[in-house]
């Protein structure tokens, strides 16, 4: 009967899906991996921010009931919930050093997925998940979901989609569609509390609504009749900055990468798009992209100044993100680019592409990482899913963000590997439960990465006894004391190197009301040196 229960409940995406003993309240997505990590995928965990594209309906659900960031291993084991940590919708979470510590950063705020557009703010946590620091967009600017990326010790650089009244008349609007969005980023100090700002740049400054791919009719990017059905004529998703000072941004809606001049703003080159200051070789071209990086790096040792590198994550499809409206394709999938750029004979050549196990094709989002030892971790942004490749394109790695039934999916913008060490000031969750075979006791610690064994001990009466201890291998550790019921438990977080990290708080026993989990069987060991 209770079993019974707990199915129905799981076919519905309760929220309370059992999961977790000591964490009932967590539904985290529960990855479906289709090819199993291999040995050499990179060292780290993932990030994600898995969310419903679009809201549910009255006879259809969709997507991770917590939508919010997330840090998995490879294997699907939650290391860290962001639920309740972010709030509203999340997205672009993210690993990253300020000022040498280690933080973790999202996007949190609003989402129009009408138009792929999202207002908010970014939050940066430290190593224990406390917010250190909110940052919103400078010159009375409303922050876009799109990019935050810390291009120094301490500046980062962010996005805002503004819109602008135009005669728009010269690219066929009427005279009531009046409304463009001007893209514009701002590089900011991190450092001061109102974020200074240090450079803005404007695309109708620089880029002419002559370059859009999608006109401002039939209104696929926007038909202008008011300020938040701008016409997205650029669409800006991504910015970076290099070592000279110059930016690369990428116009999705433009179908184009741009070097921007550092000083002055100007143009330096376009790649792709209406205006493409190089020649495409094969496997170049490129639509609809995002996340558009340098790689000064990957350059060989004898190439010269006059060549770039860059990656891009081709979506190579448009579409609203609920896949209910029209449609463009320019390519069978969607992929991984790696581009290098020659600025004297002015040709991009195809150094690598990274094509998608199962021919998926994203209308929306999407992320290409080059990791360090030369892997390349593809997300595939409104599919749902993500991909692991060694440098010469064979897949190491493949996950969706969701099982079960997901309807028309889960989405997720951007995905990463990092490495990262979480030592959480919220306290450790702790039950333990009476069954017919004695009790069992469960524990997590929500973001702990650090904690090796746990170590459990009675203190019903007044001298502390030691029951047993558990290796911690994934979110959720227990241990079972057979035929007798610890009325008072408590547990030590041990590290590596045997030091206490934390000490719970006692658990009273509560009877068990649903089927017990196996969990580790004590020994009877004498309590370790
Ligand atoms: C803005 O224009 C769109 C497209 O015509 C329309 O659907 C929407 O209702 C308008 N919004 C407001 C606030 O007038
Ligand atoms: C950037 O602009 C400055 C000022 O106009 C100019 O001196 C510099 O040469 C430009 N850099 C590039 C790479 O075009
Ligand atoms: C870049 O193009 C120039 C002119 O064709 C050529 O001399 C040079 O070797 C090219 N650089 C590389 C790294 O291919
Ligand atoms: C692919 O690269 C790996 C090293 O990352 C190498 O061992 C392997 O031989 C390469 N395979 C092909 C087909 O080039
Ligand atoms: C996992 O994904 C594959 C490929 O999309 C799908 O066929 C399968 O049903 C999924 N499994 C679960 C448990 O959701
Ligand atoms: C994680 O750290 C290991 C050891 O330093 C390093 O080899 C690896 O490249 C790092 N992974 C990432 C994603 O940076």
């Amino acid at each position: 009967m209770k079993l019974y229960i707990v199915a129905a409940l799981l076919s519905q995406h309760a929220v309370a899906d059992w999961q977790f003993k000591s964490r009932p309240d967590l539904a985290p997505p529960r990855l479906n991996i289709t090819i199993p990590a291999s040995s050499n995928v990179e060292q780290g965990y993932l990030f994600v921010a898995p969310f419903a594209g679009f809201p549910d309906t009255a006879t259809e659900q969709h997507g991770p009931r917590q939508a919010a960031p997330y840090i998995f291993r490879d294997n699907g084991d939650l290391i860290w919930s962001g639920y309740g940590y972010y709030s509203i919708w999340a997205t672009n979470f993210q690993a990253g050093k300020w000022n040498g510590e280690d933080v973790l950063f999202s996007f949190e705020g609003d989402h129009n997925p009408g138009y792929g557009h999202g207002h908010g703010h970014t939050t940066i946590l430290d190593q224990h998940y406390e917010t250190i620091r909110e940052l919103r967009a400078g010159n009375h600017k409303l922050t876009d979901k799109h990019e935050f990326h810390i291009v120094s010790d301490d500046t980062a650089v962010i996005q805002v989609y503004q819109p602008v009244p135009r005669d728009l008349t010269p690219w066929g609007a009427s005279e009531e569609q009046q409304w463009i969005v001007n893209a514009i980023f701002q590089d900011i100090e991190l450092s001061i509390t109102s974020g200074k700002l240090l450079f803005e740049w404007a695309s109708l400054d620089h880029v002419s609504p002559d370059e859009a791919i999608l006109p401002i009719n039939p209104g696929q990017a926007g038909s202008g009749y008011n300020s938040s059905d701008a016409w997205d004529y650029f669409h800006i998703n991504s910015v970076d900055k290099n070592g000279d000072g110059d930016y690369l941004l990428s116009a999705r809606d433009a179908c184009s990468v741009h070097k921007v001049n550092g000083t002055d703003g100007s143009i330096i080159w376009r790649l792709d798009g209406k205006r493409s200051s190089f020649s495409l070789g094969k496997g170049v071209k490129f639509c609809f992209q995002h996340h558009a990086r340098f790689h000064p790096g990957l350059k060989a040792k004898d190439d010269e100044d006059d060549v770039e590198i860059i990656s891009l994550y081709d979506n190579s499809a448009h579409g609203s993100e609920d896949g209910r409206n029209n449609e463009v394709h320019t390519a069978p999938t969607s992929s991984g680019k790696i581009i290098k750029l020659n600025t004297t004979s002015w040709t991009a050549e195809l150094q690598h592409g990274y094509y998608p196990p199962d021919n998926l094709r994203s209308k929306s989002q999407g992320s290409t990482q080059l990791l360090p030892n030369g892997n390349v971790l593809v997300n595939w942004g409104s599919s749902g899913a993500l991909t692991e490749y060694d440098a010469n394109g064979t897949v190491l790695f493949h996950t969706y963000f969701d099982s079960g039934y997901l309807g028309l999916g889960v989405e997720n913008y951007r995905g990463f590997r990092y490495n990262w060490t979480g030592i959480p000031n919220e306290e450790p969750a702790i039950v333990a439960l009476e069954n017919k075979i004695g009790t069992t006791i469960y524990l997590s610690w929500n973001g702990d990465t650090e904690t090796k064994t746990w170590r459990f001990f009675d203190v019903s009466r007044s001298k502390k006894k030691y029951l047993g201890e558990a290796q911690r291998t994934s979110f959720e550790t227990s241990l079972h004391v057979a035929g007798k019921s610890v009325a008072h438990v408590v547990a030590e977080a041990i590290d590596a190197k045997g030091k206490i990290l934390r000490e719970t708080g006692s658990a009273s026993l509560q009877p068990e009301t649903l089927p017990a989990k196996a969990g580790a069987t004590l020994s009877c060991s004498s309590p370790p040196q």
